[in-house]
């Protein structure tokens, strides 16, 4: 185990001048994941699904924050809300599914909230000295709602969200990200610390090697990356010149990889998210959603078809050098590496928010034990 001094080494930010990497036991102890779930995934803006989801008054959406269970809900006022999905009477859930209901109903011992997530009945509690159902309330999440998707926030204190998305809407513009349309959703499970999958996203470095098909889609030499305090941008225009091979179109491909786990990876008509959640120290569980323009038109048919084919055969690449890298790292033979500031500045400034990340945690003793 790492010690706290050793750690606290590893945490001072990283110079462009002498960049090197996260040291290899960040992705290898598995007590830093639990340090992580409270000061990174438990407090920054998380995208759990699309405003589609919850349309009318009733809609309740499950999902997880960090390790939080949670549901969003519109009430009855149409505003969006979003509790802890834990019952105060024992923790059972107040929803199992996505559903349509007046209420939140906890499926254990039938506690049932509002829609605003004050507990409203219990059964046989009458009896019960010094209870009274006024008294308990689910805790309620941060949320906003950003060009169609709904974002929440289990934590008091996140960056603004302005901050964080900063100038997106603008950059991406004329395409608007709320008038395109859910088209299906592809889920990996990939043997590796979120982190190891995280730096591999965040450079183009590796295309030439483990992406060749890609490679012939964007132009290398051109592919940029600039970063924002809490995201770094990569972008690329797509070549004409490959052949026929670009069934994407002419434009550009903006990648957006928002601090912590969340990549936009657009293209003209088409979005693609990728949310990166930990499963344990080394497994990750990675979500693609696909939106389109117009998913039901032939025209766009056929690109979902050829986008597919061509994202699993990208994302394979990626799995298997991402599992490898995982295996170096556990192997004892690395420590920590430089980085190419030609072309890892995004994987620079990713990993110096992880280390203040963690050294915020050194600070609220959160990492006492080590
Ligand atoms: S745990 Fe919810 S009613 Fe008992
Ligand atoms: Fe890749």
């Amino acid at each position: 185990m790492t010690t706290k001094n050793t750690l606290l080494s590893h945490l001072r930010p990283a110079d462009p001048k002498d960049a090197h990497t996260l040291p290899a036991s960040l992705y290898v102890d598995p007590d830093i994941l639990n340090i992580e779930y409270e000061t990174i995934f438990e407090n920054t803006w998380q995208l759990i699904g699309h405003i589609d989801q919850v349309k009318n008054p009733g809609d309740q959406l499950v999902c997880q924050v960090g390790k939080i269970p949670v549901v969003v809900v519109r009430n009855q006022e149409k505003t969006l809300k979003a509790f802890h999905n834990v019952c105060r009477h024992r923790a059972g859930p107040v929803a199992i599914e996505n559903n349509n209901s007046k209420v939140l109903r906890c499926r254990y011992h039938g506690w049932t909230y509002t829609l605003d997530g004050q507990l409203k009945s219990a059964p046989e509690m009458n009896s019960t000295p010094n209870f009274e159902v006024c008294q308990f309330h689910l805790p309620q999440l941060l949320l906003r709602e950003w060009q169609g998707f709904i974002f929440v926030c289990a934590g008091d204190s996140p960056a603004p969200f302005e901050q964080v998305f900063a100038s997106i809407s603008e950059n991406i513009q004329p395409i608007d990200l709320s008038e395109m349309s859910f088209s299906h959703r592809d889920e990996y499970v990939i043997e590796c610390n979120w982190k190891v999958y995280m730096d591999n996203y965040l450079e183009g470095y590796h295309l030439p090697h483990v992406h060749p098909g890609l490679n012939k889609l964007l132009d290398y030499r051109s592919y940029d990356t600039l970063l924002q305090p809490w995201y770094s941008y990569q972008f690329s225009p797509l070549d004409d010149n490959s052949n026929g091979e670009n069934f994407y179109g002419e434009g550009k491909a903006h990648y957006y990889c928002i601090y912590p786990n969340l990549m936009l990876n657009i293209l003209p008509g088409r979005l693609q998210t990728n949310i990166i959640l930990p499963l344990d120290h080394q497994k990750t569980r990675i979500i693609f959603d696909y939106y389109y323009s117009d998913p039901s038109s032939k025209q766009t048919k056929q690109l979902i078809e050829q986008d597919r084919e061509f994202s699993d055969v990208v994302q394979d690449e990626d799995i298997a050098i991402c599992e490898k890298v995982q295996l170096g790292l556990n192997s004892g033979s690395y420590h920590t590496g430089r980085l190419c500031m030609k072309r890892e500045t995004g994987v620079l400034h990713f990993q110096n928010l992880i280390r203040q990340s963690l050294r915020d945690a050194i600070e609220g003793e959160q990492l006492k034990d080590y």
